[in-house]
Order: structure tokens, then C-alpha cells, then sequence
């Protein structure tokens, strides 16, 4: 092969790998699976707090209540038709509920969107109570559509 059809075929394969990006149903499953790690990760730091085992820091909450709510609207995007196959604990149900799932997904966002607002004002206990109603709004949706470890 010459060195401009090695080129053209170089970029062909280029362009097809960017028309699919959105479009593979792995790169959902990668995307949601990323977007759930990360929101673990934040949530994780709140339970502690909330259940005492480390102490209460009302700056650190904010922060953890923040990404929360800047990341919960983009879980919907994550499961487009058709990503039900492959390396992911998402049940099929999800597809043929779409109603409900977005649905749930959108609880999430209103209460994580919530505490944010609420950890604005430094007062433990609301912020206690309200971390509940997101934890709440977690496991709404994972006992309906998510396999079990
Ligand atoms: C609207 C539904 C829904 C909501 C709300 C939801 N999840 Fe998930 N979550 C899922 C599904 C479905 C999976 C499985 C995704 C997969 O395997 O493709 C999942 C997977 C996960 C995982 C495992 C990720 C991995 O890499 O295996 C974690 C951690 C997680 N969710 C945390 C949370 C936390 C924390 C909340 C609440 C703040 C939350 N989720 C809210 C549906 C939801």
C-alpha cells in the first residue's frame, strides 16, 4: 500500500471510530459503569459522616452533596436501546420500563440536587435527613434494575 492509500484508509477507520463513539453499546456500558463508580465514590464519604464513623465536616459535605448533583442528570444518557448486552448488571427491564427508569433516575437528580442546596446551611441534622432521601432514591432504582453482586 502506497503512503497516501495508507493514509486515506488510516483515516477512514479514524472517521468510523468517531461516528460509533456514541453509538456502541460498550461505550454506554463504560460510561454508566464510570458515572456510577464516581458517584459512589462521592457518596461513600457522606454515609460515613452520616452514620458517625467519621466526624461530621460540613465543608467536605457540600463538596461530596456538589459533585452529586452535578453528576445524576447524565445517568438517563447512559443506557441507550440496545446496551442491555454485554459486561453490565443492568437488567433488561429497564428498556421495557423506560417510564419508571427515567423516573427514577430523575428522583436521584431532585434529591441530590436538594442536599446540595440544603448542605449550603451547615446544619447536621438536615443535612443527615436529606442524605437519606438520595441514599433512598439509590436503592429504588438498583433493586428494580440492577442485577445483584
Ligand atoms: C435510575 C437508576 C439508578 C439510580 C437512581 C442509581 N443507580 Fe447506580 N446503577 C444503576 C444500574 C442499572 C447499574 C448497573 C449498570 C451496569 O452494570 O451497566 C448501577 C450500578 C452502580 C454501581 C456499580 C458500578 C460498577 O462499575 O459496577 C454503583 C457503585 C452505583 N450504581 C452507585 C449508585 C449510587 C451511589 C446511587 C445514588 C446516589 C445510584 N447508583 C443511583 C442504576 C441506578
Amino acid at each position: 500500500m502506497n503512503k497516501s492509500r495508507l493514509l486515506a484508509a488510516a483515516s477512514a477507520l479514524t472517521l468510523s471510530a468517531l461516528a460509533f463513539a456514541h453509538g456502541k453499546p460498550d461505550d454506554a456500558i463504560d460510561y454508566r459503569m464510570g458515572l456510577m463508580t464516581v458517584i459512589g465514590w462521592n457518596i461513600d464519604p457522606l454515609g460515613a459522616m452520616v452514620k458517625g464513623k467519621t466526624p461530621f465536616d460540613a465543608a467536605d459535605f457540600a463538596k461530596h452533596a456538589n459533585r452529586i448533583a452535578n453528576l445524576s442528570d447524565q445517568i438517563v444518557e447512559g443506557f441507550p436501546k440496545g446496551s442491555d448486552q454485554g459486561h453490565t448488571d443492568a437488567k433488561p427491564d429497564i428498556w421495557a420500563n423506560w417510564d419508571d427508569f427515567q423516573s427514577k433516575a430523575k428522583d436521584l437528580d431532585t434529591q441530590a440536587k436538594l442536599l446540595a442546596e440544603v448542605a449550603k446551611a451547615n446544619d447536621e441534622a438536615k443535612d443527615k435527613e436529606q442524605f437519606k432521601k438520595v441514599a433512598e432514591t439509590c436503592k429504588a432504582c438498583h433493586d428494580k434494575y440492577k442485577k445483584k453482586d
